[in-house]
């Protein structure tokens, strides 16, 4: 109990630290995080990419998700299901979204299931903070837990964050996934482990 009401807290902060920067921040933010994850060998060289469409305050990954499909990666994206679960389906493009269950852009390609998402070579995921051992805090949702757990060993699985946001410790409860590295504007990809 004492870890969840800690996450919720950290969470708010977090949260509020985001609300405050300004577009401009963002945006730079999202360019500098494109550039880096563009030049990730594994992303080089990967065929297919589960990502996300970034909403609100998070860093962009617009100009990320268009540079992927355009050098030919296949991008899958999720679909939120009713239950918080994720299915996944092939992103075709900008005019191939639109809003899902929450307002959130979503892909209008046929779903592939919960477990497409273990076919991806790399998974980026969503992140309000990540620590220096991989722990992941998300919107609290468990909805990238339960993708998180299906992906592979060997899979490079990454948490896109603000700088101020890869911080020394999170707190963990048993269901917690861990990402492998994080990714941030001036930091670039930073490993684990
Ligand atoms: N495999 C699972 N199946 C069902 N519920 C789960 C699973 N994993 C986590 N949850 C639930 O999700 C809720 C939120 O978990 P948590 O606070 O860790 O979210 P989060 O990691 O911040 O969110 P997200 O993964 O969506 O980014 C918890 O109540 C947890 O029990
Ligand atoms: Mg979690």
């Amino acid at each position: 109990m004492h870890d969840i009401v800690s996450k919720t807290d950290l969470r708010t902060g977090m949260l509020e630290r985001r609300a405050i920067m300004t577009p401009e921040e963002r945006a730079t933010a999202g360019r500098s995080l494109r550039d880096a994850l563009l030049s990730v060998p594994e992303i080089e060289m990967a065929g297919t990419i589960a990502a996300y469409v970034s909403i609100g305050t998070e860093p962009d990954t617009g100009s990320l998700l268009f540079a992927l499909w355009k050098r030919g990666a296949y991008v899958l994206l999720p679909r939120l299901l009713p239950d918080g679960d994720l299915d996944w389906a092939s992103y075709e493009g900008p005019d191939s979204l639109t809003p899902g269950p929450r307002g959130c852009p979503e892909p209008t390609e046929p779903p592939r299931g919960t477990g497409a998402v273990a076919s991806a070579d790399v998974v980026l995921a969503p992140a309000v903070a990540i620590d220096r051992t991989g722990m992941r805090l998300g919107r609290g949702g468990g909805s990238y837990d339960r993708a998180l757990a299906r992906v592979g060993p060997a899979i490079l699985t990454v948490g896109l964050v603000y700088d101020s946001e890869l911080v020394d410790e999170l707190p963990a409860e048993p269901h917690d996934q861990r990402v492998r590295a994080a990714a941030t504007p001036s930091g670039g990809l930073v490993r684990f482990g």
